[in-house]
């Protein structure tokens, strides 16, 4: 049996209130989430930049993303960017970075910082299948040196032309799908990292807002 199959029948008893083909599509995407691939953006001013984070953010199977935000808008992602993606992942403002990411740490992720600096090393030197929170940084400043303390690695997309860097939204899409080469040649995308009770939990959520939020005036 399939296991998206394998999986409807586990959630049989439950109750949802999406159409039996959109749930199938949402616990396809469910199980392919990659619970151990963590996004941070630290201050990312830009809402095209971060709504771009988003919907890739959601194309590679991020579940979370983190981010601190100095700016005075009450909503950084602009829909007809995200085209939907903003709700298929979880967005987690933080108000301190060091702190998430030292927590994040002592769960056992790795910290890994895009940075145009010279002990940058490539990025794909590094092993994505590991647990991985990627850090990206402001379109200004860049990622912070008090940030950048708490990394394991700094990483850097080499540059060929005259611009001295990547629009950010570009750059997070750049690693993020060696993430996911690196991770697909392993077959993470074929064995579920949620539990069951993540996915009763998560599923209630999307399809409330799939079909509740969605069709409200
Ligand atoms: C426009 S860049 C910021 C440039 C800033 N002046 C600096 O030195 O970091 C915005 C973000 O995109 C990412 N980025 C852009 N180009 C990159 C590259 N070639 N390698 C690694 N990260 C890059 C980094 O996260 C960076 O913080």
């Amino acid at each position: 049996m399939e296991l998206v199959e394998e999986y409807l029948e586990l959630l049989k008893d439950e109750n949802y209130l999406v159409e039996p083909q959109r749930l199938k599509r949402l616990l396809e995407v469910l199980l392919r989430r990659q619970k151990d691939l963590i996004l941070f953006s630290e201050n990312v001013k830009n809402e095209h930049n971060f709504s771009a984070i988003i919907r890739t953010c959601d194309s590679v199977g991020v579940l979370n993303i983190y981010y601190t935000y100095e700016g005075s808008k009450t909503k950084i992602y602009n829909e007809n960017i995200t085209m939907g993606s903003h709700k298929w992942v979880f967005l987690h403002r933080v108000q301190d970075a060091v702190e998430t990411l030292t927590n994040l740490k002592k769960e056992g992720f790795q910290i890994v910082a895009t940075r145009l600096v010279g002990n940058s090393i490539h990025f794909r030197e590094v092993d994505y299948t590991k647990p991985t929170v990627v850090v990206v940084g402001n379109e200004l400043d860049g990622v912070s040196e008090k940030v950048a303390s708490v990394a394991d690695y700094n990483v850097v997309i080499p540059m060929y032309g005259m611009a001295q860097s990547l629009n950010v939204s570009v750059a997070t899409a750049v690693i993020l799908y060696e993430a996911e080469r690196q991770r697909s040649q392993k077959g993470m995308y074929n064995k579920p990292q949620l539990s069951l009770e993540e996915i009763k939990r998560i599923l209630q959520k999307w399809a409330y807002e799939d079909v509740i939020r969605e069709k409200a005036p």
